[in-house]
C-alpha cells in the first residue's frame, strides 16, 4: 500500500489510474474517509468487502463528481430529490434512488436502489473528475474502517484500520482531518416523500428551511434496509455508556462546560455541536489507544447534529439495533 501524504494534481491522476486499474484508493471526504473502488468493476468492489470484512448484502454508496452524473446511476428520480441534490451537493448527503442498469447487485447488495453522493472535499472531487476523464463512472466507497468499527477521520486512522489488509498497489490519500467527522445524512427518495434513514450534518431543519418538504417518518413506504443494521455499529473496543455516571479510570467525552471528575480521563471537550461531531470518532479511538474499558459520553440532543451524533452513540452503546 502506498500512502500519498501530499496529494498534488499529478498524484491525484495516479490515484485515478490506480482505481481504473482495479486497485483500492482510500480518500478523504468532508464527512469521513472512504475506501474507494471503480463502481463498475466487480472484482475491485469485492475487495472492498474483504478488506472491510463486511457482509456482501450491505450496499455501497457510489460517489460522483456532480449532479450531472446522477442519471447514469439512477432512474425515475423524483422532483424533490433533484431539489435536494441541487441544494446540498457537493455535501454530506446521500440519496437513495431507484437504480439504473449500471448499478449492479454487487453495489446495491441485491436491492433495487442505489445510494449516490457528491462529496464536498477538493481531493475527493479532483479524484472523481480525474477518474471520469479516464472513462470512470463513479467510485464506490464505504467508510474506510473494518466492519462495525468507528469510521476514520484521518489518513492515519485509515492506515491503522486497514493497512494490513491493503495490497501493494492500493493507496491511502491524506487530506487532513475530516471537517464534519460523522457520516453523511442518508435520505431515501424512492417514495412520494423523502425519508431520512441515517441522520447527519444535513439535518431535517436544514432541509425544511430550504425546501418545502414533508419528512416522512414511516419506513413502510420505502421498504429499504436501514443503514448500519448491526448491533455493534460505530463501536470502539471500549464499552460506550451514554449519559451515565463516570467513574475513576474511565474515559469521558462531553461539552467543554462539563467538568472532569477526579481521575477520569478526558478525551474531548468540544464547545459546539460541530466540534462534537468533528472530534467524536478520533476521541473514541484515543480511548482505545489508552486501552480504556469504558468511555462515558455526555450529550443532550439540543440540535439536529447532536441528534445525529446521539443516534450513532446509541448504536455504539448497543442500545439502538436498527
Ligand atoms: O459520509 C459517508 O456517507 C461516507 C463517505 C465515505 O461518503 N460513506 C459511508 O459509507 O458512510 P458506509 O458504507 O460506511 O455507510 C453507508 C450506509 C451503509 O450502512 C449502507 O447499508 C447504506 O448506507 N446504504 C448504501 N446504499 C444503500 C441503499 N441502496 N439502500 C439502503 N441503504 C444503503
Ligand atoms: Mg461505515
Amino acid at each position: 500500500m502506498e500512502k500519498i501524504s501530499n496529494p498534488t494534481q499529478d498524484k491525484i491522476k495516479k490515484a485515478a489510474n490506480a482505481l481504473k486499474d482495479g486497485h483500492l484508493v482510500a480518500f478523504p471526504t468532508e464527512t469521513v474517509y472512504g475506501l474507494g473502488a471503480d463502481a463498475t468493476n466487480e472484482k475491485a468492489v469485492s475487495r472492498i468487502y474483504s478488506v472491510k470484512g463486511r457482509p456482501t448484502d450491505h450496499p455501497l454508496i457510489v460517489h460522483i463528481s456532480s449532479i450531472n452524473q446522477l442519471e447514469k446511476w439512477a432512474i425515475e428520480i423524483p422532483e424533490y430529490a433533484i431539489k435536494l441534490a441541487e441544494e446540498f451537493w457537493p455535501g454530506p448527503m446521500t440519496l437513495i434512488l431507484k437504480k439504473s442498469e449500471l448499478a449492479k447487485n454487487f453495489i446495491t447488495g441485491g436491492q433495487n436502489n442505489v445510494g449516490i453522493r457528491v462529496p464536498a472535499h477538493p481531493i475527493a472531487l479532483d479524484l472523481l473528475s480525474e477518474f471520469e476523464k479516464l472513462g470512470g463512472l463513479g467510485i464506490a466507497a464505504p467508510s474506510a474502517n473494518r466492519f462495525g468499527a468507528v469510521s476514520p477521520t484521518s489518513s492515519t486512522d485509515v492506515e491503522e484500520e486497514l493497512g494490513e489488509y491493503l495490497q501493494g498497489s492500493d493507496q491511502i490519500m491524506d487530506g487532513g482531518q475530516s471537517k464534519i467527522g460523522i457520516e453523511s445524512t442518508i435520505i431515501s427518495c424512492i417514495s412520494e416523500f423523502p425519508l431520512i434513514l441515517r441522520r447527519g450534518a444535513v439535518t431535517e431543519e436544514h432541509i425544511s428551511n430550504k425546501i418545502d418538504l414533508y419528512i416522512n417518518s414511516n419506513n413502510d413506504l420505502h421498504n429499504v434496509k436501514a443503514p448500519g443494521s448491526h448491533s455493534s455499529h460505530y463501536s470502539p473496543k471500549a464499552r460506550v455508556i451514554l449519559n451515565g455516571p463516570v467513574k475513576p479510570g474511565e474515559g469521558l467525552i462531553a461539552m467543554a462546560n462539563f467538568e472532569t471528575p477526579k481521575d477520569v480521563i478526558r478525551l474531548a471537550s468540544p464547545k459546539t455541536s460541530e466540534e462534537f461531531a468533528r472530534e467524536l470518532y478520533s476521541s473514541l479511538r484515543l480511548g482505545d489507544r489508552h486501552e480504556l474499558r469504558t468511555i462515558v459520553v455526555i450529550i443532550q440532543e439540543t440540535d439536529g447534529l447532536l441528534t445525529a451524533i446521539y443516534e450513532r452513540l446509541m448504536k455504539a452503546a448497543g442500545i439502538l439495533k436498527i
